[in-house]
């Protein structure tokens, strides 16, 4: 489904987020996405986007990630941003939410009755006629991921998806991410959030794919995490 071959990223001034990273993704995985700060995930799932030029290959469903394609290529992917507050632009949350839909031809009567499903999919319906200014940092998450429900993608995205969010929030986040059915890449240093949400790990450090493989293989690895600047998640310490 994805494809990735030596993909490298450089950004101005010689900084090399991601280097020579293999990876593939097939249908209905769930992958976590792992790296101490700096490790090249955001870079990752920005050259996936079309939002950073890269070196190497990247194949989306047979289609090659390049210009042309991404408005193809962006139908079937969603891509959850880690600062919400960019990823809404409209002032109600009922409003982010059609405005896709309705520019790809959705009549709006429609559009707002497939809001209303996902709202109560996601046990948000109270959030609907609500000002994204005026909601907390869960809630507009929480809105973030309804928004990008809407288009209906096959694979999502999300980047650091539970950070500055307190534990309750953190919880009803993750919970609606294991939810959603479709192949999903969470890029996060909070192991305990991987841990509950994927099946698979790949572990990131200074832009190189160190291990790819199956979720307590890699998570269950005291030296490898703390060779890669991470701790084994809570949930495994019992702490
Ligand atoms: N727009 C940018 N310009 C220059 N350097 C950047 C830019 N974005 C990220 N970097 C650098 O690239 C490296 C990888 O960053 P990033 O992909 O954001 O990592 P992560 O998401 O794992 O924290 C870091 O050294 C970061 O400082
Ligand atoms: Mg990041």
């Amino acid at each position: 489904m994805i494809d990735i071959k030596g993909l490298t990223v450089e950004y101005e001034g010689g900084i090399k987020a991601l280097e020579g990273v293999d990876l593939t993704i097939s249908e209905g995985d769930s992958l976590g996405l792992i790296g101490a700060n700096g490790a090249g995930k955001s870079s990752l799932f920005r050259s996936l986007t079309g939002l950073t030029a890269f070196k190497g290959s990247i194949m989306f469903n047979g289609l090659e990630v390049v210009k042309k394609n991404m408005p193809e290529i962006r139908k079937n992917l969603g891509y959850v941003i880690q600062e919400s507050d960019d990823q809404m632009f409209m002032p109600k949350v009922i409003e982010d939410m059609i405005f896709g839909p309705v520019n790809y031809g959705t009549s709006k009567d429609e559009a707002v009755k497939k809001a209303e499903e996902i709202l109560a999919q996601l046990e948000i319906s109270h959030l609907k006629e609500r000002y994204n200014h005026k909601i907390s940092g869960g809630e507009k998450k929480m809105a973030a991921i309804a928004t990008i429900l809407m288009m209906k993608p096959n694979v999502i995205l999300f980047d650091e998806p539970t950070s500055s969010l307190d534990p309750h929030n953190r919880r009803t986040v993750i919970n609606a991410i294991k939810r959603i059915d479709a192949t999903k890449i969470i890029a996060s240093h909070d192991l305990d959030l991987i841990y509950d949400t994927c099946e698979k790990v790949a572990l990131l450090n200074k832009g190189r794919i160190v291990k790819v493989g199956e979720r307590d293989d890699i998570l269950r690895d005291k030296d490898l995490l703390e060779e890669n600047g991470l701790e084994l998640p809570l949930s495994i310490t019992g702490r």
